[in-house]
């Protein structure tokens, strides 16, 4: 019988591509998906019309139990939060109910529908029993924040800069500990910046991409950034999504940190983004204060050894690579008339 996968964020960047590499494994995917009338619902129904829908909000604990027990998941794929950093100081509150509760709600979920008592036989000595629901938890290298050590592990200490990173701390730690008190498979991957032509807009590779591809059409004459200094350790996407996957198919429930070990700056990032439509960055771009951050996370860049040497993991796409389909991407998505708040880029 097919593993059945269930995915919360069905409809964001990394749920889209999860989807599509869980499916091409040969297995039952369903997302999550809040709301009466999602716009992004019927856009990713459209796109992945093989996953399977069920209505469920990570502010709702009900709503949780109700999708584990209709979909009887074998993974869980908790991939749903806000995720945009600057939005957590504006709505610091509810980023720490659906990025940091909203995983307690979906681990509470799986413990109750999987019949797992809060009794003391169910402490650290549990077992990892065959035919549990196992758990990913997307964690985030922004939980590293002011970083203590270059590049970052698996045990680099947490110093997190934004509320977005404190409520990932808190996602993490708690799915460590429902691993140790409940024996549950239950795992995260702490995952460094990883774009796609799927992007939300918001973020700076796809403001960038999108910003060169509205100047390079004479759609506009300059683009508008922050902190141009910040480094990033930045991958596909598409490359990302099959280190979750591994990580639950592994034969022991471990966190592993996912990122290519290369870092660039914005201002390199402007410059290939730039170079690759053929203009000259500094004639457009213009730099504005308003857009820093309150407390900035100056830089990241992963240590993945212990992904390639435990999971096989590695990335396949390059920064170059990446900037370039981006750009291009966006280039034919405004070309064919595309709107990117309503299409994006996808598929
Ligand atoms: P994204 O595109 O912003 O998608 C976020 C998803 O969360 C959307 O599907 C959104 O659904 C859903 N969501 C928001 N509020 C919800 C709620 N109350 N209940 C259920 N779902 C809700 O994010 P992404 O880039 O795919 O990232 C996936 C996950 O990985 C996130 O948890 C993010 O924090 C984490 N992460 C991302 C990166 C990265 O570089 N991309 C790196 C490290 C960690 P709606 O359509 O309903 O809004
Ligand atoms: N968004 C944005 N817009 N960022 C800008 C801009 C701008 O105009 N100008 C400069 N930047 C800088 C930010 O200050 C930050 O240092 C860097 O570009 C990256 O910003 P984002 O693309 O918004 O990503 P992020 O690093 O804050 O967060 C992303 O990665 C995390 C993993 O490290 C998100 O995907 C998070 O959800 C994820 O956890």
């Amino acid at each position: 019988m097919a593993r059945r996968a269930l995915i919360t964020g069905i409809t964001g960047q990394d749920g889209s591509y999860l989807a599509e590499h869980l499916l091409e494994q040969g297995y039952e995917v369903w997302g999550l998906a809040r709301g009466q009338a999602n716009p992004r619902v019927s856009r990713m129904r459209k796109l992945l019309s093989d996953v399977q829908v069920v209505r469920g909000d990570l502010l709702d604990q009900g709503s949780l139990i109700s999708a584990v027990e209709r979909v009887q998941p074998d993974e869980v794929y908790n991939l749903g939060a806000i995720s945009f950093v600057p939005m957590s100081w504006e709505q610091a509150e509810l980023t720490a109910e659906v990025t940091g509760m909203g995983v307690l709600r979906m681990l509470e979920a799986i413990r109750v529908c999987s019949g797992v008592s809060r009794g003391a036989s169910a402490g650290s000595s549990a077992q990892i029993c065959s035919g549990q629901i196992r758990f990913y938890q997307a964690s985030s290298s922004e939980m590293f924040g002011q970083v203590s050590e270059t590049p970052q592990t698996e045990r680099t200490a947490f110093h997190p800069r934004s509320p977005y990173g404190v409520a990932k701390a808190y996602g993490h730690f708690l799915t460590q500990n429902y691993r140790e008190s409940y024996g549950m498979f239950a795992v995260s991957g702490i995952l460094f910046n990883h774009e796609s032509p799927r992007r939300g807009a918001e973020f700076v590779t796809r403001k960038v991409s999108l910003g060169v591809a509205r100047i390079k059409l004479g759609l506009a004459t300059e683009l508008r950034l922050g902190n141009l200094e910040a480094r990033r350790d930045w991958g596909f996407a598409g490359d990302y999504v099959k280190a979750m996957h591994l990580m639950l198919r592994a034969g022991n429930p471990e966190d592993y940190v996912i990122g290519t070990g290369r870092m660039k700056s914005v201002r390199e990032l402007v410059d290939a983004a730039f170079s690759a439509a053929g203009l000259d960055w500094e004639r457009y771009v213009v730099t504005d204060q308003a857009l820093h951050r309150p407390a900035e996370v100056d830089l990241l860049c992963a240590d993945p050894k212990k992904a390639r040497a435990q999971l096989g993991w590695e990335p396949r796409v390059s920064f170059d690579e990446l900037v370039a389909m981006m750009v291009e991407s966006d280039l034919r998505l405004l070309t064919d008339g595309g709107d990117p708040d309503q299409d994006s880029s996808w598929p």
